[in-house]
């Protein structure tokens, strides 16, 4: 079932209060993820904080501004700036998000989703293959949490995902926090969305708090991961199996022992689901 999956363990993002943790070699944990343009084109103390990491963990490069899903053509200067940074670093892999955020030369600087239509799985289909090409490595692409949903739409959102992957044979990067916050906001079923992905097609996982904001649930990655959302990461490791997990925290990030607690919290469910 896990194919040929890498299995990279129990990891956290790398955010900016634990930097001096990679300077000093004391990243007592399995992986680090870091934001891709926090590092594009920068050497000095960034770009030592992050060969440092990579010296001691596997390194994944988590974009966020890809636009995969854009008509306009793809940012072939940007493409070349993450080429150079992951020959140099040797991510485990690149991943961005399944979304859209270019029009007209004007970034939203946002994660918008997709309509989940033919159209537009043809052009992120294309475009996987020329990003994967530019990038000479495995691209993962991830779910995005959503708010507004557009009438156009001709599949349900897990549909489209497991479509993408399908037709590219792009990897996913499986948000279920974000699946737990669209789940709310668009009143589906979360074990809908996780039975409609492919098992072979996830090679990792992120885990992240929300909100909720009474008649929404907003994606803010904030605090610990939610009950709701460890119950979800229980069904997704009984679908998928062992798969890469990272812990998502951004806003107040709190001191290093409570993030990595949180690391090893996944990695002691998924030892009771599995065995
Ligand atoms: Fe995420």
């Amino acid at each position: 079932m896990n194919g040929d999956r890498p299995q990279l363990g129990h990891g956290v993002g790398l955010r900016v209060p634990h930097y001096e943790r990679a300077l000093a070699g004391t990243l007592d944990v399995d992986w680090v993820e870091v934001i891709t343009e926090n590092f594009l084109g920068l050497g000095g103390r960034p770009r030592a904080v992050l060969l440092g990491a990579r010296a001691q963990v596997p390194v994944v490069l988590h974009g966020v501004s890809l636009g995969i899903g854009s008509v306009e053509p793809l940012d072939e200067p940007y493409l070349t700036r993450v080429r150079e940074l992951a020959d140099e670093v040797d991510p485990a892999w690149v991943s961005d998000h399944l979304c859209w955020g270019r029009i007209d030369g004007h970034h939203a600087h946002d994660l918008l989703p997709l309509p989940y239509t033919e159209e537009a799985l043809n052009l992120v289909v294309e475009r996987v293959e020329q990003v994967q090409d530019a990038l000479a490595r495995p691209l993962l692409l991830e779910n995005v949490s959503s708010y507004v949903a557009y009438r156009a739409s001709a599949m349900p959102e897990w549909e489209f995902v497991a479509e993408v992957s399908r037709r590219s044979g792009c990897k996913l990067l499986l948000d279920v926090n974000n699946v737990v916050v669209s789940a709310r906001n668009f009143e589906f079923d979360p074990l809908d969305y996780l039975g409609g992905i492919p098992t072979d097609a996830v090679w990792q996982f992120h885990l992240a708090n929300h909100t909720d904001r009474g008649h929404y649930k907003f994606d803010s990655h904030e605090g610990a991961v939610s009950d709701e959302v460890w119950e979800v990461y229980r069904a997704a490791l009984r679908r998928f199996g062992k798969v890469s997990t990272l812990i998502e925290w951004d806003e107040d990030v709190p001191a290093w022992d409570i993030l990595r607690g949180e690391s090893q919290k996944a990695a002691a469910i998924e030892a009771e689901v599995l065995g």
